[in-house]
């Protein structure tokens, strides 16, 4: 079994990010931390629990509050995508009682910052932690700004982020989450640790549509399939005005699915930097992904440069499904 430590924004696709680690029993999540991006910090700490909460454990991960700001600048956040509470709105939905539908349950949150319990975690399990990182790299970067050796004892790191061979998300030239701390990116980025990138040419290849969602839900309902239904209706509306269609870009969740199964993703091994200065570019992520690239170095950053949208679509839907 895998160790993870998973670091999001919650954020709509967040949420099912870590409903997916938390359903998949080749994973072992040790902690789930939440980082300032696409909602402010307390909206993601709530979003974690109310997430967390919908699955009947008996035991659930640490969790770890963690940084409320970007290293270098302000906070941007992302309410039109992802609604003001970060979850699509779904924290004012009621049940015909009057209770919340997705109620916030008392999940204690550890004494420590996130930077810290990363460098704890990984000093109890040297060279065995997989970071999936999902969000700005803000706690990432803390924690190897305070103690890099330390961090070099991670196994591996799973980034989403960044968008090279296509427009990008945030600005023309920069994905939302290197966007939001560019710095932090090119700090963890020079790590030195294995490192798979899943930017938006992998992640916007697959699209999760309502009609799939109601389809395995016709096989039975379960409180996961119904938040996915009831989280994602804003966040493929906001598609739809943004992009042109109704659907989810499974951006993290892809993140979560290669931990499992790399075979997901297709990728290359490149030197990747982040233009941290630029007063059109900063947050944009470069890297040569050619075959023959005349800039390719071999690096420790595999970039993934295409998804099996389908295999891991049904994937996805299928550890959703299974008994909560
Ligand atoms: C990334 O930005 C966020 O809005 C999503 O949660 C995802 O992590 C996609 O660019
Ligand atoms: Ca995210």
């Amino acid at each position: 079994m895998k160790r993870v430590i998973l670091d999001t924004d919650t954020g709509v696709d967040d949420a099912l990010a870590i409903l997916l680690a938390m359903r998949s029993p080749e994973l072992s999540v040790e902690a789930v931390a939440g980082v300032a991006g696409n909602a402010p910090l307390n909206h993601v700490m709530s979003n974690i629990r109310r997430v967390l909460g919908l699955l009947a454990r008996a035991e659930y991960p640490a969790l770890a509050r963690g940084e409320p700001e970007p290293l270098l600048r302000p906070l941007q956040a992302a309410p039109e995508m992802h609604g003001p509470d970060g979850l699509g709105g779904v924290t004012q939905l009621h049940r015909a009682d009057g209770s919340p539908r997705y109620p916030e349950p008392a999940l204690p949150v550890g004494p420590q910052p996130a930077a810290e319990l990363f460098l704890d975690l990984v000093t109890a399990y040297p060279d065995e932690i997989t970071l999936i990182a999902v969000g700005p790299l803000t706690n990432a970067a803390r924690a190897v700004l305070k103690d890099r050796q330390r961090m070099r004892r991670l196994k591996e790191i799973i980034v989403m982020g960044g968008a090279f061979r296509r427009y990008s998300n945030a600005r023309v030239h920069a994905e939302f989450n290197i966007h939001v701390d560019p710095m932090a990116a090119q700090i963890v980025f020079n790590l030195g640790v294995p490192m798979t990138l899943i930017p938006l040419d992998a992640t916007e290849q697959v699209i999760l549509s309502r009609s799939m969602v109601e389809e395995v839900m016709r096989e039975g309902e379960n409180p996961l399939l119904e938040f996915a239904r009831d989280a994602t209706a804003y966040y493929m509306q906001a598609h739809l005005v943004q992009d042109g269609f109704e659907g989810a870009y499974m951006h993290d969740p892809l993140a979560v699915g290669v931990a499992v199964r790399p075979e997901f993703v297709q990728t290359v091994e490149s030197v990747v930097s982040v233009e941290t200065r630029g007063y059109h570019t900063c947050g944009m992520a470069v890297a040569d992904l050619r075959p023959e690239g005349r800039w390719r170095r071999p690096g420790h950053i595999k970039v993934a440069t295409g998804a099996d949208a389908e295999s891991f679509l049904s994937f996805f839907l299928e550890r959703l499904k299974g008994a909560s």
